[in-house]
């Protein structure tokens, strides 16, 4: 079968290890099988639910499109686009959103981690943040969305509110239901600082993440840097359980080499972790150095990256607004 993948990247800067090893790399090999048709969007409206200073989000947006292609991603055999040049994205959200039930999105974890103590003073898209994340995928008919740990509780709704649309309309298997694409391990990167924490683009410690633009040296000295504890590596993945940082750094040399886990542990098992994190270091420098390199050399290439927008815009929005104009015709619009 062809898939239809989707996803989006917030262009909120700093795009880093996690949203690499959790989801752009997954987006490089679907984008590879000739078989998939691949959409991904950067999604500048779900970037300002927070507030963005303006100059830097179109900078952003730019930046997360460079990334894409540094990363492998190829944009003559995929549609890139921004979320906010195909209109169809708003105007689904709200029709979807009355479709959602305040039950369903008052059980998004995201929304309470990102809200904080005072609810009261987060803004409306944040709340509804994840009936925009759904209009997204169901517009293009998505099969599949490649994603990060932290996004299948969004996708669950996303579930949801297709099926309810379905139902509440009487035209079954109209909204596709889509199916995560999660990755069975190391699908949720953590910060360095603490094992316990997702690796983040606004944890104000820079040291917590490696970012894609750091320069070999930073990426070493983060990697000293990183918290571990006092214990040798150990010999089986039992005891990663109570040892997160292990855990955690593990996990990214594993991914980054393409090994399974235990793989890296029986290389490993009863070295101390300054053995262990100048190999840690030298893959991380390996991998991330020349996308690095790449999206320096890209970000001054702006008229290219526009380019690729507006050519990812046309196609997306012809898709997008002819699905919308069956969801007027559906819903009783005239
Ligand atoms: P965002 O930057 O929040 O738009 O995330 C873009 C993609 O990266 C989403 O698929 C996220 O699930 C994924 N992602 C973000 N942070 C992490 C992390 N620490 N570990 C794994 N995946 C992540
Ligand atoms: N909410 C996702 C994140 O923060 C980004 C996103 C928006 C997305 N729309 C999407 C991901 C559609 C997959 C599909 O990571």
């Amino acid at each position: 079968m062809n898939k239809k993948i989707f996803s989006g990247v917030q262009p909120t800067g700093n795009l880093h290890l996690g949203n690499y090893l959790g989801a752009i790399k997954n987006f490089v090999e679907l984008n590879k099988d000739e078989n998939n048709n691949c959409v991904f969007c950067v999604v500048d409206l779900h970037a300002i639910t927070v507030k963005q200073d303006p100059k830097e989000l179109r900078d952003n947006i730019r930046e997360t499109v460079a990334t894409f292609v540094a990363c492998g991603i190829n944009p003559e055999k995929s549609i890139i686009f921004n979320q906010s040049a195909v209109p169809a994205h708003s105007e689904a959200a709200w029709i979807l959103s009355c479709v959602a039930r305040m039950g369903w999105l008052n059980r998004m974890t995201q929304f309470k981690e990102k809200a904080g103590k005072d609810k009261e003073k987060a803004s409306i898209g944040l709340y509804s943040y994840p009936v925009l994340m759904a209009a997204d995928i169901l517009l293009y008919d998505a099969t599949h969305v490649p994603v990060g740990e932290d996004q299948k509780q969004h996708l669950e709704l996303c579930r949801d509110i297709a099926q309810k649309f379905n139902n509440d309309y009487s035209v079954e298997d109209f909204l596709k239901v889509p199916d995560p694409l999660i990755q069975k391990e190391f699908s949720r990167i953590m910060s360095l600082k603490d094992g316990t924490k997702k690796m983040s683009k606004s944890e104000l410690s820079d040291l917590s993440r490696i970012n894609l633009t750091d320069s070999e040296d930073l990426i070493v000295n983060k990697i000293k840097k990183a918290k571990t504890d006092p214990l040798p590596l150990p010999s089986d993945s039992k005891e990663l359980e109570t040892r997160p940082e292990a855990k955690n750094l593990l996990g990214i040399y594993s991914s980054l080499n393409n090994f399974t886990l235990d793989q890296t542990i029986n290389e490993f098992s009863g070295k101390n972790f300054s053995e262990f994190k100048e190999k840690l270091s030298q893959v991380l420098v390996e991998k991330i150095n020349p996308v690095a390199n790449e999206i320096k050399k890209l970000n001054k290439e702006n008229e290219y990256l526009d380019k690729i927008l507006l050519d990812g815009q046309k196609k997306a929005n012809e898709y997008a607004s002819n699905k919308l104009k069956k969801i007027h015709e559906i819903v009783g619009f005239l």
